[in-house]
C-alpha cells in the first residue's frame, strides 16, 4: 500500500508486530459499512465517477459475501482489516478499487468503524441486561413475601424479603443500562472525512455519510476525531461498573448454593461436579462471573494506558484500543446471559431463608422500635435494653420471641405482651413500609413502577 517509497520489505517480526489483523477482522461489517458509505458519498459528490462508485459499491457486497462465508483471511502481509478488505475488492473489480481509499486514511476510517462496533456492543448489553432485568424482576414477584434474613457484615442484620433483595439488582443493573445510554449518546458523532488529521481538501460531504451510518452528525474537530478514544473508554467504564454488579450477585449465589447457607440450589444446567468428590454441585459459572469482573476491569485499565500521554493526533499505540474492549465485550454477554440464567433456575429454598432470619436475633431493633414507640424510651436506652434481651436469649438457648414475659420484663418492666406482635420476622418485615422498604406492600409497589417503566422503553 505504500511500496513507492521503501527498497524492502518488513522484517518478520516488523510484519508481526504491525499486524492486527488477527484481532481486527471482527470490524469486517463495519469496515465494509463504512466503505460502501464513503464511496456513495465520493460518487454523489463527484469526486469519482458515478460508474466507479456504482463498481466499488456492488463489489463491496461481493467482498461481504465472501467474508461471511469463509471468514476473513488472516494475512499478515496486509496487516489490518482495512488492507485486506481493499485488496479483496481489488481482486473483485480490479484497478477501479484504487478509487475507494480518495479523501480517506485508515485513520478516520479505524475511528469511525471501531465506534460503529462499540455502539453494536452498546446496544447488545443494553438488550442482555434488559433480559436479567425482566428475570429478576419475575423471580421478585413470586418471592415479594418470602422472608431471608438481611446482612450487613455478613451477619444477620434484620429480616428482608427476597424479592425485595433481588430488586436492588434490578436497580443496579438499571444504572448500568443507564450509563451505557449516556455512553452511546455521547459517542454518536462520525469521525469519517477527517481523513490523516486535518481534513481533506476533497469536497467530501461529512454530513451525508455520518447520516448514512447512522451517527447523529460529524465529529467537529480532524485532529481529535483520529485520536479520541473516549468512546471506547466509556463503554469499557460502563462494562467495569457493570461487572462489578454482576460479581456481587454472583457471589451472592455461591454463598447462597453453599450447604451451610442453603438458600439455593443452582438447577443441573448451571452446576458442575466434582472428578473426585461425588457429592458435589459447584457453582462454577458464578465463580467465572465473578472472576471475569476482574479482567473486565482490567481491560478498561489496559485502554486508559494504552492512551495516557499520547500526543495528538494518530499513534500506531492506539492500535492496541481493540482487543481489550473485544476481551471485555466477550467476557460481559457471557457473564449477563449466565446470571440470567442462573436467576431464572435457581431453585430458592424459602424455608431455609425463614430459619435463619428467624435464628439470627433479626428483630431485635423491632424490639427497640417498640419501646420506643409504645413506652416512650429513648432509642439509645431502647438499644441498650434490646441488648440485654438478646443476651438472656441466647444464654437460654431461644429466639427473641420465645422468652417468657416475665424474663423481658425483669430486663425493662415497661415491657408488655404487646411486643410479641412485633417480634415475628412477619411483623418486622411487614412494618418496613417507608419508600423504598422491604414490605411486601412496598415490594409490589416497586415491581408495578419497573414494569410499566419497563414497557414505556
Ligand atoms: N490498524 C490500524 C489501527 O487499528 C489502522 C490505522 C493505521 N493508521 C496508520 N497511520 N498506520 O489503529
Amino acid at each position: 500500500m505504500w511500496g513507492g517509497r521503501f527498497a524492502e520489505g518488513p522484517s518478520a517480526v516488523m510484519r508481526e508486530i504491525n499486524a492486527s489483523i488477527p484481532f481486527d477482522k471482527r470490524l469486517w461489517q463495519q469496515d465494509i459499512a463504512g466503505s460502501k458509505a464513503h464511496v456513495a458519498m465520493l460518487g454523489a459528490q463527484g469526486i469519482v465517477s458515478a460508474a466507479d462508485a456504482a463498481a466499488i459499491s456492488a463489489g463491496l457486497d461481493r467482498v461481504a459475501a465472501d467474508f461471511a462465508a469463509n471468514g476473513v483471511p488472516e494475512d499478515l502481509t496486509l496487516e489490518d482489516i482495512h488492507m485486506v478488505t481493499e485488496s479483496r475488492l481489488a481482486e473483485a473489480i480490479g484497478p477501479a478499487a484504487g478509487r475507494l481509499h480518495t479523501a480517506r486514511s485508515r485513520n478516520d476510517q479505524v475511528a469511525t468503524d471501531f465506534r460503529l462496533w462499540v455502539r453494536d456492543a452498546i446496544d447488545q448489553a443494553e438488550a442482555a441486561l434488559a433480559a436479567l432485568q425482566d428475570a429478576l424482576l419475575a423471580r421478585a414477584d413470586e418471592h415479594a413475601e418470602s422472608v431471608m434474613p438481611g446482612f450487613t457484615h455478613l451477619q444477620s442484620a434484620q429480616p428482608v424479603t427476597l424479592g425485595h433483595h433481588l430488586m436492588a439488582y434490578f436497580e443496579m443493573f438499571g444504572r448500568d443500562r443507564s450509563r451505557l445510554a449516556d455512553a452511546r449518546a455521547r459517542m454518536n458523532l462520525c469521525p469519517l472525512g477527517s481523513a490523516a488529521l486535518a481534513g481533506t481538501g476533497f469536497p467530501v460531504d461529512r454530513h451525508a455519510t455520518a447520516a448514512a451510518l447512522g451517527f447523529d452528525g460529524p465529529t467537529r474537530n480532524s485532529l481529535d476525531s483520529v485520536s479520541d478514544r473516549d468512546f471506547a473508554i466509556e463503554y469499557l467504564t460502563a462494562a467495569a461498573q457493570c461487572s462489578l454488579h454482576l460479581s456481587r450477585l454472583a457471589e451472592e449465589f455461591v454463598v447462597w448454593a453453599s450447604q451451610p447457607f442453603g438458600f439455593v440450589a443452582l438447577s443441573d444446567q448451571w452446576s458442575t461436579g466434582s472428578s473426585i468428590m461425588p457429592q458435589k454441585r459447584n457453582p462454577d459459572a458464578a465463580e467465572l462471573v465473578r472472576g471475569h469482573s476482574g479482567r473486565i476491569a482490567g481491560c478498561l485499565v489496559s485502554l486508559m494506558m494504552t492512551m495516557k500521554g499520547l500526543p495528538l493526533a494518530y499513534s500506531k499505540d492506539m492500535q492496541d484500543d481493540k482487543p481489550p474492549v473485544f476481551e471485555a465485550h466477550d467476557l460481559l454477554g457471557l457473564s449477563i446471559a449466565a446470571m440470567t440464567g442462573m436467576v431464572e433456575s435457581a431453585a430458592f429454598r424459602t424455608d431455609r431463608m425463614r430459619a435463619l432470619a428467624e435464628s439470627g436475633f433479626a428483630t431485635a431493633t423491632d424490639l427497640a422500635d417498640w419501646l420506643v414507640r409504645e413506652a416512650g424510651v429513648p432509642f439509645r436506652e431502647a438499644h441498650h435494653i434490646t441488648g440485654r434481651a438478646v443476651a438472656a436469649a441466647e444464654a437460654a438457648g431461644v429466639r427473641l420471641h420465645e422468652l417468657p414475659l416475665e424474663t423481658l420484663k425483669g430486663i425493662d418492666d415497661r415491657i408488655g405482651e404487646g411486643v410479641y406482635g412485633v417480634l415475628s420476622v412477619d411483623a418486622s418485615v411487614a412494618s418496613r413500609t417507608s419508600f423504598g422498604g422491604t414490605a411486601p406492600a412496598r415490594v409490589r409497589d416497586a415491581i408495578a413502577a419497573a414494569r410499566a417503566a419497563r414497557a414505556e422503553e
